[in-house]
Order: structure tokens, then sequence, then C-alpha cells
């Protein structure tokens, strides 16, 4: 698989969530491609009422990371741990898949650099900051660099952005810590396209024809 790529399909393919990073620095220019991708993304009325935050201050890492570790230890670590794997998977990569989360839990504050996007307003669904997320993840895997979409530290919402610093009119969707990966970008895990087309009536499978 390679480092980079170019093939759109191959990128989609490929771009894994990648929970351990190297604490290397990331080039500004790879950082603004990657940023720049987020600004291409369909946004409603192109109002592109979304701001970029980008954090590398390891005190600001440290004390909004720390919100995210104690709501993947209280709340969502236990909770996917009753749970089974998802479909598409095995009982045994559902196992590394929590085994990567709960490393990222205890690391976030490490990754080089966090992207955290953020809309203007009360706080919605995101439909137009999602596009630019996407975008930004594909870009990311694009230039060889790694990154989770991640939201679960928004069970301490406030918290968390009171130390990111977001101003109160703003609201943040995610954060993305970016840093090279360690491990390689690999072919995602999905239940096939029978099991989630259906065609003309609900329920009845695509016929792929
Ligand atoms: C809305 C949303 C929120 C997510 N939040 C987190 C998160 O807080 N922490 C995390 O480790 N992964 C998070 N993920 C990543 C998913 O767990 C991941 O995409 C999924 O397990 C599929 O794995 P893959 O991306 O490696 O193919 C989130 C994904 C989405 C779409």
């Amino acid at each position: 698989m390679s480092e980079t790529s170019t093939d759109l399909f191959e990128i989609m393919r490929t771009t894994r969530s990648m929970r351990r990073l190297k604490p290397d620095a990331v080039p500004a220019a790879l950082l603004n491609q990657v940023l720049e991708a987020g600004t291409f993304a369909a946004n409603g009325g192109n109002m592109q009422s979304w701001r970029f935050l980008v954090i590398r201050d390891p005190a600001i890492k440290a004390a909004a990371g720390a919100w995210y570790t104690k709501a993947w230890h209280e709340v969502v670590g236990p909770r996917y741990r009753s749970g089974g794997p998802a479909p598409g998977t095995t009982p045994e990569r559902f196992a590394r898949m929590l085994a990567a989360a709960e490393h990222l839990a205890d690391h976030l504050h490490e990754a080089p650099v966090w992207i955290v996007p953020c809309l203007a307003g009360p706080r919605g669904a995101g439909g137009s900051i999602f596009p630019a997320v996407q975008n930004m993840l594909l870009a990311a895997r694009a230039v060889g660099l790694g990154t989770t979409l991640t939201t679960l530290y928004l069970i301490h919402e406030k918290e968390a952005e009171a130390a990111m610093g977001i101003p109160d009119d703003y609201h943040s969707y995610a954060i993305l810590p970016v840093g090279f990966p360690m491990g390689r970008f690999g072919p995602v895990r999905r239940a096939p396209l029978e099991n989630v087309v259906f065609e003309d009536h609900w329920g009845r499978a695509w016929s792929a024809t």
C-alpha cells in the first residue's frame, strides 16, 4: 500500500482511521494542502461559516485532550467493550480497533497537530462541516498523513471547547489528530453492497445490474 496516492478511489478504499501517530512535526506545506482541501467542500449556500482551528500548542492539547481521555475511559470504552463487533469485521479485528482507540484516548495530546473544524451558530447536525472533514481525511491520506475523525470529547463539550478557546458563537464538530502514521494505510472493512443497498423496494437487495 503506497504511502501517498493521487488515485481517488484507492485513497477512499485505504483511508483507515490511523490512531497511532508518530510525534514528528507535520510540514506546514502538507498541512496547508489538507486545510485547503477542507475549504473545497460543499457547504450550505457557500456561506463558508466554518473555521478551522489548528492546535500545536502542547498545553492546549493536554488540557482539551484530558476531556477526551475521561470520556473514553468512563463512557465510550466500556460501552464498546460490552457490545459486539461492527458489521463486516471479526471479533479479533474489533478487539484490535478497541486497543487502537484506547491508545488514541491515552495519547491524543501527543499528536503533533490537531485540526478542529468549527461552525458558526448554535450546534446543529454539521451538514456544512462534515463534507470538509471528509475532504481533509482523504487529503491527509493522499499526502501520507494519518488522522481519525473523533467526536467523543463532545461528551464534555463545554469543558473541551473552553480548553481550546472556542468562542461562544462557534462550535467544534470534531478533533482530527494529525501526524505521520506508525502503521500502514490499508483497506477499510465494510459490509458488502448487497447488505446496505436496496433496489426499488426497501429490503430488496441491490442486484448490481
Ligand atoms: C461521527 C464519527 C465520530 C467518530 N468518533 C470517533 C472517536 O471519537 N474516536 C475514535 O477513535 N474514532 C471515532 N470515529 C472513527 C470510527 O470509529 C471509524 O471511522 C470506524 O470505526 C471505521 O473504521 P475506519 O475509519 O478505520 O475504516 C468516528 C467516526 C465518525 C463518522
